[in-house]
């Protein structure tokens, strides 16, 4: 049973979070309730680093792009130092939001209620009609924590964030021969998904569901007849010839504590990338010299999934909406000198994880739908989804505040 940290105020989650049975689903008011989700947002989103975007969506100074969070709008920006910063965008005068377009080019943020003006790194430039004395200093746009790891943002709205050291390492050794900071956005597809974001958590955890509901990723990523033995030899060589290749094979597996996952592992024998039929769709991306790196794949709770081929990457960004409701945003990033049309086709390039995706959010919809019932009382876990459990164990220890009483060292 979990200690309840004394700042989880709401004694029913409280509650709710001692009785749960390990091993078992989680009780409905985690998947339907307001007040869990607004816990989770308060105390398992904003507590933790995100992953917000590509830096690539902002290649010159003064590029930037929205994300909305929870009520919060974020900008981000990249600087005339060619730094990406994540500000809020909220003018620092009455409120206003200052940048109403999604994505844009802007030499100075000016808000449109006012007029004060911001740099690009957020400092008051401006405040025309106020007094000579105000101190400009004082005025300049809120910054949110900001780290940019291989191209892809992460942050932290906290105000002590957890080490991101490990992490950010971990990520840079895996997709430095990527080189994804340079790499093309392919396509980007945002879904609106009926479902509780943990129950998408749960879903990419566990591949119980795969056989049935995943029938083109399995006849790619999991054994179709070959023995376990011939499964075990060709993993072993895959991993000697990436060895030598200088890949990076830093295995990180799951915990209660440590909310994050990376490893790289082989598709089946024959089969070099996540496509339908198994063969790139895409010139090699940054430095990679052969077709099989294996799949990258990189996961962090509460929102960020990412897994590469030698020849394209995708990620996806999860932000909840409501209980019921949670938007994904996936792009994929290709080689940046490659030509759409010629080196490759953006529907060849996406239709792996395009269906993939699909098929999972079908998946969870139809199980929000059924734990809506007021008949749904938790179900045990099969063996194979020991994933989904790691994931919840991970989610009611931040949840009752277990993380922060632990020093980030030991995460
Ligand atoms: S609210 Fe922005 S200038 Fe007044
Ligand atoms: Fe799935």
């Amino acid at each position: 049973m979990l200690a309840i940290h004394p700042s989880s105020a709401n004694p029913r989650i409280a509650d709710l979070i001692a009785r749960r049975r390990p091993g078992w689903s989680l009780e409905q008011p985690f998947y339907t309730d307001g007040d869990v989700f607004a816990a989770d947002l308060e105390r398992v989103f904003r507590r933790n680093w995100l992953f917000a975007g590509h830096a690539n969506r902002i290649p010159q100074a003064g590029d930037y792009f929205l994300h909305d969070f929870a009520g919060d709008s974020l900008i981000f920006i990249r600087g005339d130092d060619g730094e990406v910063r994540g500000l809020f965008n909220m003018c620092r005068h009455r409120g206003s939001h200052i940048c109403l377009e999604l994505a844009g080019q802007t030499r100075k943020l000016v808000c449109p209620y006012h007029q004060w003006v911001y740099e690009k790194d957020g400092s008051l430039a401006a405040a025309p009609g106020m007094p000579p004395d105000l101190d400009r200093g004082e005025f300049g746009l809120f910054p949110v924590a900001t780290r940019v790891v291989a191209g892809m943002i992460f942050i932290c709205f906290a105000k002590e964030p957890p080490d991101f050291t490990g992490i950010g390492e971990a990520i840079h050794g895996h997709l430095k021969p990527y080189e994804l900071g340079r790499a093309k956005i392919c396509h980007t597809r945002t879904y609106q998904v009926r479902a509780n974001w943990k129950l998408m958590e749960e879903n990419f955890r566990e591949c119980y569901h795969c056989p049935v509901g995943h029938p083109e990723y399995c006849r790619v990523a999991m054994p179709q007849g070959e023995s376990p033995e011939e499964i075990a030899a060709y993993r072993v060589a895959q991993h000697e010839r990436w060895a030598r290749s200088g890949l990076s094979l830093l295995d990180i597996g799951f915990t209660a504590e440590n909310g994050f996952h990376c490893a790289r592992y082989p598709m089946r024998p024959g089969f070099v990338t996540e496509s339908l039929d198994g063969q790139p769709v895409a010139p090699l991306l940054g430095r990679l010299s052969e077709p099989d790196a294996g799949i990258l794949a990189i996961v962090m709770f509460p929102n960020f999934w990412f897994e590469a081929s030698a020849d394209y990457a995708c990620s996806m960004r999860r932000t909840p909406l409501s209980p019921t409701l949670c938007e994904v945003e996936a792009t994929w990033l290709v080689h940046p000198d490659a030509v759409e049309g010629q080196d490759y086709d953006v529907e060849r390039v996406t239709a792996f994880w395009r269906i993939t995706g699909e098929q999972d959010w079908t998946l969870c919809e139809n199980n929000q739908a059924g734990v809506n019932s007021s008949r749904y009382v938790p179900g045990p876990y099969a063996p194979a989804e020991r994933g989904p459990e790691t994931f919840v164990r991970w989610y009611l220890r931040a949840l009752a505040g277990e993380h922060e009483r632990e020093p980030a060292s030991a995460r």
